[in-house]
C-alpha cells in the first residue's frame, strides 16, 4: 500500500434550509473552504452523494434529519514524499479529485495528484488504496487530466471502464476504456483534433452485443485563421464488445470508432453554436428512441441547449458515406457492432479495418430537433445541466431539465414537442456563485446541486409551491405534480403510479359507441370518471356491479386516458384506467383482445337494459 492517505474525519454538518420565499424543504451541506473544482458520484437509488474536491473524497449521506458528512483524505504531501518530489507552489497544485466511478463493486477515484495523475480505490468507504484485483487499469493520465480546470469524463458500462481525456499539455486527448477485464483499447491519435470532453453516454441495445458509448465533444483547430471558427462540435461512438484490431493493424485500438459533425444553430446560418460545454442523454430502457441535449456556447460565451435524436445519430451512424471513401464496403458494413469472435481474420474485415482507420469520420451532419436551438427566455448564462424522463398523470412522458446557471440559480425547464417552458426557478444558494456540478436521481426524485461553497438535494417534484387550486396546479404544468381532489391539495405523483395503473389500450372508430366498465368494490365509495387528472371528470352509470362510462352528452369518449376514481374517506384510488385510440382496428375484434370479458360483460348489460 504505497502512497495511502487515510484520514477519517467524521464531522457531522447538520443543516436544514427552509428556503425563504417557499415552502421547499431542502438539504445542504456547507464546505469549509471553498471548493472551486468538485466532481460527483452518486448510486442511484440511494441517499449518498460522494464529491471529489481538493485532497478530499466527502461521503454526503443526505437523512431527513440533515447531512451526515464522512470525509476521506487524499493529500498530497505523503504521495509526493513517495516520489521525492516537493510540492510546488501554485493553485492547481494540490490533488484535485476529479474522478469518482463505480465499477462492479469497486470504487475507483483518481486525482490531479499536483500535475501527474493517480488512482486509487476506495475501499469499505474509509480507505484509498492502490488498485488490486483481476482488472486491469490504464496509465492514470489517462482517466484524470493533470490539472482541475482540464476536463475528463469516465463512466462504467458492462464492468469495465471508459474515459474520455481532454487533450492537454503532453496529452493529445483520447477515448479509452481505462478499467476491467476485457482488452484497454483507445483511439488513434489523428482520429481527435485536440478534442475538449462535454460528456459520454452508454446507448443500450436490446441485443446486447449492439450496446454503444457516445462520446460529446469539441474540436479546436489551433491553426484556424482569425475570422474562421476554431471550434467543431462532435459525436464519438464506439461499441461495447469491441475488442481491437489485428496485430498488423489498430491492435491496440477501437474498430468500430466513428465521428459525426454535430450542429447547433439556426438552419445554415452563421449563427452557430460550435463549442459544446456538456451533455446529458435521457434514454428509454431498451429504445434508441432518447433525446440528447448539448450545451453550447458561441464566440462571445453566450450558452443555448440543442435538443438532438438518438434515433437520427443512429441512422447517421448506420447509413452516412464515410468522408473521403466512396468504395463500396466489401461484406458488412465497418464499424458496426458485431459479436466478438464471428469471423474473425476474413479478408473483408482486414479491408474493413483500413476503412476504419483511415475513414472515421461520416458525411453526414447532426442536427438539432426543431432546427434551432431551444427558445428559452432568459438570458442567464448556463454552467451545467441535467435531465430526467417524467411519466405524467395522463400517462405521457416528458423531458425535464434542470440548467444550473453562474448565478447559483436552477432553471426547471419543460421540454415537449411543442416547445420549451420555464416550469419554475430556484435561487437557493447563499452565494451566488456558479453551479458547478450536479447529480440526478430519477429513482428517488432528487437532484444534488453543488457549488464553490454547498451542496444541496431538492426534490424534484416540489408542487406545495403551485398554490392551493387545482387550476394552479394544473397550470404549473410540472409533470411531477397531480391534483388530489380528496385532499385539495397539489401533490406529487406517487411512486409507479403510472406504472401501477397503467391503463389498457382500446382501439375505437369513430362511429361506434363505447362503454367503459368499472368494477364496484364498495359501496360506500364514490365513483367518477376522470379525464386527463382533475381538468374533466364525469359521473357513472352503476350497472350489474360495475359503474360504466357510456356515450352521453359532453362525454367525448373517442381518446385519451380515462381513469375510475374510488373516493372513500377521503382517500382517492384509481380502480381502472383506459386509454382509447383513435381510428384503430373494428371495435368489436379490438374490444375481444384487449379487454377481455369485463368489458364486453359491461356492455352487455347495459344493452339489456
Ligand atoms: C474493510 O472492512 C472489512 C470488514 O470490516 C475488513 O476486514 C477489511 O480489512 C477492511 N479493509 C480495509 C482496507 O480497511
Ligand atoms: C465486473 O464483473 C464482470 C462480470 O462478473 C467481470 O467480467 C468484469 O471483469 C468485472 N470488472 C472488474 C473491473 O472487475
Ligand atoms: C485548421 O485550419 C486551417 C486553416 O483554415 C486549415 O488549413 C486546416 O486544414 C484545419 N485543420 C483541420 C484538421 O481541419
Ligand atoms: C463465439 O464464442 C462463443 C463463446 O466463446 C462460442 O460459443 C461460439 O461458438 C463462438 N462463435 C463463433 C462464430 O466462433
Ligand atoms: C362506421 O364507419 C364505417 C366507415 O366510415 C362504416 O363502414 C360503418 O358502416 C360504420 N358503422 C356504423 C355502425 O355506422
Amino acid at each position: 500500500m504505497v502512497g495511502i492517505i487515510i484520514i477519517i474525519n467524521s464531522t457531522s454538518s447538520v443543516m436544514l434550509l427552509e428556503s425563504h420565499k417557499r415552502r421547499l424543504l431542502s438539504l445542504l451541506f456547507h464546505f469549509n473552504r471553498p471548493e472551486n473544482y468538485i466532481s460527483m458520484f452518486h448510486p442511484e437509488g440511494s441517499d449518498t452523494l460522494y464529491v471529489g474536491g481538493r485532497a478530499m473524497v466527502f461521503l454526503l449521506t443526505f437523512t431527513s434529519r440533515g447531512v451526515r458528512d464522512l470525509e476521506v483524505s487524499a493529500q498530497l504531501g505523503l504521495i509526493m514524499s513517495d516520489i521525492h518530489i516537493s510540492p510546488p507552489r501554485c493553485l492547481e497544485c494540490d490533488n484535485f479529485i476529479t474522478v469518482i466511478q463505480k465499477v462492479n463493486d469497486t470504487i475507483i477515484v483518481c486525482g490531479t495528484n499536483a500535475g501527474s495523475p493517480r488512482c486509487w480505490m476506495l475501499v469499505n468507504n474509509t480507505v484509498l488504496t492502490d488498485v488490486r484485483g483481476n482488472g486491469q487499469i490504464a496509465s492514470a493520465s489517462d482517466i484524470s487530466p493533470p490539472y482541475p480546470s482540464q476536463k475528463s469524463i469516465s463512466l462504467p458500462a458492462d464492468g469495465s471502464m471508459y474515459s474520455a481525456m481532454s487533450s492537454v499539455a503532453g496529452h493529445a486527448g483520447s477515448i479509452r476504456r481505462t478499467f476491467g477485464s476485457q482488452k484497454l483499447l483507445k483511439t488513434e491519435n489523428v482520429w481527435l483534433l485536440n478534442p475538449q470532453f462535454a460528456g459520454a453516454a452508454v446507448i443500450p441495445s436490446s441485443i446486447k452485443f449492439k450496446e454503444e458509448i457516445y462520446f460529446f465533444f469539441s474540436e479546436f483547430n489551433k491553426t484556424a485563421r482569425v475570422d474562421e471558427e476554431p471550434f467543431k462540435a462532435r459525436i464519438g461512438r464506439i461499441c461495447t464488445v469491441d475488442e481491437g484490431g489485428i496485430k498488423a493493424l489498430l491492435a491496440d485500438s477501437w474498430t468500430t470508432f466513428m465521428k459525426a459533425r454535430v450542429m447547433c444553430g439556426a438552419g445554415n446560418t452563421q449563427q452557430q453554436y460550435n463549442n459544446m460545454k456538456q451533455a446529458v442523454v435521457l434514454t428509454a430502457q431498451d429504445k434508441r428512441a432518447g433525446v440528447l441535449y448539448g450545451l453550447f456556447s458561441n464566440a462571445w460565451g453566450r450558452t443555448v441547449i440543442c435538443a438532438y435524436s438518438i434515433e437520427d445519430i443512429d441512422q447517421a451512424f448506420t447509413t452516412s458515406k464515410l468522408k473521403g471513401y466512396s468504395s463500396p464496403f466489401i461484406g458488412s458494413r465497418p464499424g458496426m457492432c458485431v459479436r466478438k469472435n464471428s469471423t474473425a481474420g476474413g479478408h473483408s474485415d482486414i479491408k474493413n479495418l483500413g476503412v476504419m482507420r483511415y475513414h472515421p469520420e461520416i458525411e453526414d451532419v447532426i442536427r438539432p430537433v426543431g432546427v434551432a436551438p431551444l427558445d428559452l427566455p432568459t438570458d442567464d448564462q448556463i454552467t451545467h445541466a441535467v435531465a430526467d424522463i417524467v411519466m405524467a398523470v395522463n400517462d405521457e412522458h416528458y423531458s425535464v431539465l434542470y440548467l444550473g446557471t453562474d448565478q447559483g440559480k436552477i432553471l426547471k425547464v419543460l421540454h415537449t414537442s411543442e416547445g420549451v417552458f420555464i416550469i419554475s426557478q430556484y435561487s437557493l444558494f447563499h452565494n451566488e456563485g456558479p453551479v458547478l456540478n450536479m447529480a440526478i436521481d430519477s429513482q428517488k426524485g432528487h437532484l444534488y446541486v453543488g457549488t464553490a461553497m454547498e451542496v444541496q438535494r431538492l426534490p424534484l417534484a416540489d408542487c406545495g409551491r403551485y398554490g392551493d387550486t387545482c387550476r394552479e396546479c394544473i397550470l404549473s404544468r410540472d409533470p411531477y405534480c397531480g391534483w388530489d381532489r380528496s385532499r385539495r391539495k397539489c401533490i406529487p405523483i406517487p411512486p409507479g403510479y403510472n406504472r401501477r395503473t397503467s391503463p389498457r389500450e382500446v382501439m375505437v372508430q369513430s362511429n361506434t359507441s363505447v362503454f367503459l366498465p368499472c368494477p364496484v368494490r364498495s359501496f360506500h365509495a364514490t365513483y367518477r370518471w376522470e379525464k386527463d387528472n382533475c381538468v374533466k371528470n364525469y359521473p357513472c352509470l352503476f350497472s350489474g356491479g360495475y359503474c360504466v362510462l357510456g356515450p352521453a352528452v359532453d362525454t367525448p369518449l373517442r381518446e385519451g386516458v380515462f381513469r375510475c376514481m374510488a373516493t372513500e374517506d377521503g382517500f382517492k384510488v384509481e380502480v381502472i384506467s383506459f386509454r382509447l385510440v383513435n381510428h384503430g382496428r373494428p371495435l368489436a375484434a379490438s374490444l375481444a383482445s384487449t379487454l377481455g370479458p369485463s368489458l364486453l360483460l359491461a356492455t352487455v348489460t347495459l344493452w339489456l337494459h
